[in-house]
């Protein structure tokens, strides 16, 4: 008999059938998260499970799956796992570092681009019926991407991938971490370290990259937003819940800061009704690693993780000790 294991929601089908030739799959083929009820009542006689973002593993879960060997998150973030409670439960966890770079890192350049250069109102605009003819001093003069500041907070493996692409633009980069980069990570995306204060006061366009826990909640509220430049953008493609959307909305209504493109939100999809009046926020719906190549480069990699748990294997990326 094969190891039983749930696929909480539609991968690729090509996945399936790999890991179908080693597992009894249990597949959640709708594109949809399993209610918390049904996702514990499913996982009860399953040995691992490929969890997505929106799966919620906490020791609720697991007390209702006892035969739980590993969790393999289709994600580089993995706040849908509360991991103590998965090590306490004697549980491999793992996530999907590295092949999500470069798509995600394309997408805050994407975001700062459309910010800066008003991008997707000028295209309402434009559908609308509202431009009359070209105008020199026009309705959608923008901001200067190239030589500006670009300030990154968190720079792991996606924020460098962000600094390298900046060379092109000849822009100045800075960043902020708890600890610099070693010099020649540094050298290699010509990015400064500064203290968090100099970060807020100096970048042109922030854009946040951190990992999301408790300890970085609203770490971007109303006072960080206050210190940032009026004329700066403020780019979220990390998780939601780093900034206080309640408090960049302020920002944006009064002008405070000019604009921001969000990929991420509080309590998304709900997010907040007041941001769809800005015409001064750029919003997408957590595209940062949304190509084909990627998402399936990310379930092919989860998918090599829980076969080698499974099969009594270090997991490639594996998150508890
Ligand atoms: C991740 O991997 O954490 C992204 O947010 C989802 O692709």
């Amino acid at each position: 008999m094969k190891p039983k294991i749930l696929v909480c929601r539609a991968v690729f089908p090509e996945v399936i059938e790999h890991l179908a030739a080693q597992f009894d799959v249990d597949y959640n083929d709708r594109d949809a998260p399993l209610p918390p009820a049904e996702l514990a009542a499913r996982l009860a006689d399953k040995v691992g499970a490929l969890t997505l973002l929106s799966d919620r593993i906490d020791a609720a879960t697991l007390a209702a799956a006892p035969a739980l060997k590993a969790v393999c998150n289709v994600a580089v973030g993995h706040n849908n796992f509360d991991l103590a409670a998965i090590t306490a439960a004697g549980v491999m966890a793992t996530n999907t570092p590295g092949v999500l770079n470069d798509t995600t890192a394309d997408t805050a350049w994407a975001l700062i681009l459309a910010s800066a250069r008003r991008i997707v109102g000028a295209d309402k605009w434009v559908r609308a019926g509202q431009w009359q003819g070209w105008k020199f001093h026009d309705d959608w003069l923008g901001t200067d991407v190239h030589h500006a500041t670009l300030g990154i907070l968190g720079m792991g493996r996606i924020g460098q991938a962000v600094a390298r692409r900046a060379a092109g633009f000849e822009m100045r980069v800075i960043y902020h971490n708890r600890h610099p980069l070693p010099a020649a990570d540094e050298q290699a995306c010509k990015a400064n370290w500064v203290s968090k204060e100099e970060l807020l006061r100096e970048a042109d366009f922030l854009v946040l990259l951190l990992p999301y826990s408790p300890a970085v909640h609203h770490i971007v509220g109303a006072a960080e937003l206050a210190a940032m430049k009026p004329t700066a953008h403020l780019i979220n493609v990390a998780r939601g819940g780093i900034v206080d959307d309640g408090a960049l909305i302020d920002a944006l209504q009064g002008r405070r800061i000019a604009g921001a493109a969000m990929d991420v939100f509080e309590n998304e999809p709900a997010l907040d009704p007041r941001f769809l009046g800005l015409d001064n926020v750029v919003l997408t719906p957590h595209i940062g690693s949304s190509t084909r190549a990627t998402r399936l480069a990310m379930a092919r990699l989860a998918a090599d993780n829980l076969i080698a748990a499974l099969q009594g294997r270090r997991p490639p990326n594996l998150l508890n000790p």
